[in-house]
């Protein structure tokens, strides 16, 4: 989108130098137009241009190319077979992926004003949004409204709404036209223990919410869209097993779910192979041919470097440098453009032990008792890590980075493995609504404090719905351990992915 408006604003400027060439130019524009709606194979460059900068009569035309273009792209995609069709998705980890949390949401929100202006006015958020495409559009303003005498497009208006918009606040709504996709559909990409219509399930009111900021619109998700915005791009997400789930997520919501054989595997790229005596990758990435988009995966529960201590011995212990980021993240930051990063519910000791996971900060054994006790370590790698990201952002001028906040946990009466439940089948019988300034995750929230890193804030808006997980239908947990960490999908994590989509 922002990439297709570059040659715009410099031609309307020159018009504007030229007043009697503009007529001309205007005229050409329009033939040109007119010829590509009869020959839907031009670039859709053209197309946002002409709907950002024509006059209303003109963006009628636009509108209607926009669609053959869009066909365009999907037909493209289908025709460019190639095929991968590899089972990727049984999960292997599951023990490990529901987790007995530490002290992860046993922070109570507090109110601190200082914070929420921060979130809204973050320097950042002006920086990697508004200011690329608003500096176009205020050029686009300007020329407009001297030489066309036209304000900006509706649609430009709405966009630079958005960017500027809170979206942790607001409410769920009841949206029939949800969900993005089909749960019975995009076997592709979903795995079957997370896709509720394959249970036994049998409520799905959970599927037709949206979420409704407070004072504005979220932008609705188009894959077309986001793959036009992503082109050449990489988007990555790097974290645990939720992280998994927003990744799948988007990838339904791209494709709306459907078979999609034109996607290719480029996981060796990213070194995302199943490791010798390995049973699955560390990682998945795939690529829409049609835009050149990447989209990737890679497991790093903890977004901790680790090393094998006995790198010959199948049952080596890991040092779990606690302040070095993941190997994958030095070695691929350069290829990715949109980072999403997480981390919370492996900080629990029955997962460290499980994984032979010993803490090493400075290159030894933790000794620091500060740091020891799991609340802190995990404070203290999420600080260093996000640290470290922020010392690359300079050199990495077009890296997008975002530290998504906690997913919570709803169990009841109990926790993962002493009978803890979440039965409600109720939307919205929680609360529906959040008002709240301040984060509900006040760790992600002073991790990025004061960094180029932005926040994925979804804790809030998560917390009220507690009907939206796997629960007792788990196909991947003993009898009578509920699953009340993961979500159901279509679910939840497509709204992380719409907050997304509306800040890149
Ligand atoms: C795809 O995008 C990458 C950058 O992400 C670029 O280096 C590469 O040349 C592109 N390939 C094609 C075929 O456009
Ligand atoms: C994507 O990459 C290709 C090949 O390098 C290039 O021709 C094209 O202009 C690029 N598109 C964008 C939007 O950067
Ligand atoms: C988390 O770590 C940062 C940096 O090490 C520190 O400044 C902060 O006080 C810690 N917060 C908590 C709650 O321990
Ligand atoms: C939830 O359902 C399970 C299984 O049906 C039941 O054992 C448990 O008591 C229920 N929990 C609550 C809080 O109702």
């Amino acid at each position: 989108m922002r990439l297709r408006m570059k040659g715009g604003p410099y031609k309307l400027r020159w018009r504007a130098k030229e007043p009697s060439l503009a007529l001309i130019v205007l005229v050409c524009i329009t033939i040109l137009i007119w010829t590509w709606d009869k020959s839907p194979t031009l670039t859709s460059t053209l197309t946002s241009k002409n709907q950002l900068q024509l006059p209303p009569d003109i963006e009628t035309v636009a509108v209607d190319s926009k669609r053959h273009v869009k066909d365009d792209i999907s037909t493209l995609a289908r025709s460019e077979a190639v095929n991968n069709k590899e089972e990727h998705h049984v999960d292997k980890t599951h023990s490990t992926g529901i987790g007995k949390s530490s002290s992860d949401f046993e922070t109570v929100p507090i109110q601190k004003k200082e914070e929420a202006i921060k979130h809204k006015h973050s320097p950042k958020r002006e920086k990697t949004g508004v200011i690329e495409s608003g500096s176009s559009s205020t050029e686009i303003e300007e020329t407009n409204n001297v030489i066309l005498g036209r304000q900006f497009s509706e649609q430009e208006e709405k966009r630079m709404e958005h960017q500027a918009c809170d979206y942790t606040k607001g409410k769920w709504v009841i949206d029939d036209s949800r969900p993005l996709y089909s749960g019975l559909g995009c076997k592709q990409w979903l795995a079957s223990m997370w896709a509720c219509r394959m249970m036994q399930r049998q409520d799905f009111a959970f599927e037709n919410l949206r979420w409704q900021p407070k004072d504005c619109e979220l932008e609705e998700f188009e894959g077309p869209k986001f793959l036009e915005r992503m082109q050449n791009r990489t988007l990555a997400f790097v974290g645990d097993s939720l992280g998994r789930q927003q990744f799948q997520s988007l990838m339904c919501m791209i494709t709306a779910g459907k078979e999609s054989p034109d996607v290719l595997d480029v996981g060796p790229e990213f070194g995302l192979v199943i490791p010798p005596g390995g049973k699955r990758p560390n990682g998945w990435a795939y690529r829409f041919p049609s835009t050149n988009t990447t989209v990737l995966y890679y497991w790093s529960s903890t977004l901790c470097d680790l090393e094998p201590l006995k790198p010959e011995d199948p049952q080596t212990e890991y040092a779990m440098h606690l302040d070095r980021p993941p190997a994958f993240l030095r070695d691929f930051l350069h290829r990715i453009d949109v980072l999403v990063l997480n981390s919370g519910h492996h900080w629990n000791r029955g997962k460290l032990r499980a994984n032979k996971w010993i803490m090493y900060v400075g290159g030894e054994p933790n000794t620091n008792r500060k740091i020891a006790d799991m609340g802190s370590a995990k404070n203290f790698t999420i600080h260093s890590t996000i640290k470290w990201l922020n010392s690359q952002l300079p050199e990495h001028p077009h890296l997008k980075a975002f530290y998504r906040s906690l997913s919570p946990r709803h169990f009841v009466n109990g926790d993962w493995n002493t009978g803890g439940s979440c039965n409600n089948t109720t939307p919205m019988s929680i609360g529906k609504e959040v008002l709240q300034e301040e984060s509900s995750d006040l760790g992600a929230a002073s991790a990025v404090r004061g960094t180029g890193i932005k926040l994925l804030d979804i804790t809030a808006l998560s917390q009220v719905r507690d009907e939206g997980h796997i629960s007792r239908f788990s196909i991947t947990s003993s009898p009578g351990v509920q699953d009340c960490l993961h979500w159901c999908l279509p679910g939840v994590p497509d709204t992380w992915n719409e907050i997304l989509y509306a800040l890149i």
